[in-house]
């Protein structure tokens, strides 16, 4: 294992031990609800949001421990968020994390609960956890506008409207195509649903990270520039990888059918230039951790995990 792997490992490690404890409601939470909460959050997600909290209160010079909070709270957030996404008025899907959604193992009601005590958690964890008073508030806030109608809902709100819509943006295609006017005018939509509905929830990640490591201005411009470059890498790495996946699978294994005909990076460009478009944002995310030096090697490694992920 690398230092940096062996890094996040440990990472890992604690935000699972720190969540298991933040989702232990006691006995005024109902037991059916603590399981589906506990279902949905603890299952084996990759962590990836609450990694960057912790690794970006780190590259600003505070203990990773320090960041927990922050990072458990970013994740139930996310938590909640997949709920949501899986319900039938949504995506309707049914296997997240490796098992049966949180709707199809509790039902629909519960599920939607669920996801609403995440929600609402994230910030008691916050308010709670968090010192000084003031930094707990930006926290707060931050997060709040990072999930809100603006950012994560609205994002989600434009794609399903886009895919009732029935724009596709043309086949799955892994050959390139020409970048014509219409071919632009539907990359910057959908590179807007992307920085809203994924990268939002990216770039806040990173900033309560700077938050309460105390970063100064320069380091928290740096991180959410960073942040918002490997956002969009990660979702074209993800339609990337659905492509791969059903290709490999002859078809029609891998994919979601919630993402069939949908609007992606690759339908829009073809599989080569969405691959270098999402090596160029990693190649900015990298120079944006300039300011940080050695410090920010985490990130740096964290940044090309995203690129190479292959789940
Ligand atoms: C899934 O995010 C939702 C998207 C924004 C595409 P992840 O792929 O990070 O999900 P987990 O947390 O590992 O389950
Ligand atoms: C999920 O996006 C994004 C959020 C939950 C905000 P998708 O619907 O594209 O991702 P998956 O495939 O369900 O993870
Ligand atoms: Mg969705
Ligand atoms: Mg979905």
């Amino acid at each position: 294992m690398s230092p940096a792997s062996d890094y996040r490992a440990q990472a890992i490690h604690q935000i699972n031990a720190a969540l298991d404890r933040y989702s232990d409601f006691g006995d005024g939470c109902p037991a059916a609800l603590r399981e589906a909460i506990r279902y949905s959050l603890l299952a084996p997600g990759k962590r990836l949001r609450p990694q960057l909290v912790l690794l970006a209160a780190q590259a600003c010079g505070a203990p990773m421990e320090f960041a927990l909070p922050a990072a458990c709270a970013v994740e139930m957030v996310h938590a909640y968020s997949l709920i949501h996404d899986d319900l039938p008025a949504m995506d309707d899907d049914a296997i997240r994390r490796g098992q049966p959604t949180c709707h199809k193992a509790f039902g629909e009601a519960l599920a939607i609960l669920a996801g609403d005590a995440l929600l609402a958690g994230a910030f008691a964890v916050i308010a709670r956890e968090i010192r000084p008073a003031q930094i707990a508030l930006q926290c707060i806030a931050d997060l709040s506008e990072a999930a809100g109608a603006t950012a994560l809902v609205g994002g989600q709100a434009d794609d399903l409207a886009n895919e009732r819509a029935g724009r596709t943006g043309g086949t799955k295609c892994p050959d390139c195509k020409e970048e014509t006017g219409s071919i632009k005018t539907l990359l910057a939509e959908l590179e807007s649903i992307h920085h809203r509905k994924t990268g939002a929830m990216f770039r806040v990640a990173l900033r309560l990270g700077g938050l309460v490591a105390k970063a100064n201005p320069t380091q928290l411009i740096a991180l959410e520039e960073y942040g918002q470059h490997i956002g969009l890498a990660f979702q074209i790495t993800d339609d990337l990888l659905d492509i791969a996946g059903d290709a490999l699978a002859g078809g029609d294994q891998v994919q979601k059918e919630s993402h069939r005909g949908k609007m992606t990076f690759p339908t829009l460009l073809g599989v080569g230039p969405s691959r270098r478009r999402a090596a160029d944002l990693i190649g900015l995310a990298e120079t944006a951790l300039r300011p940080f030096g050695e410090a920010g090697k985490s990130l740096t490694a964290l940044a090309h995990a995203i690129l190479d992920r292959t789940q």
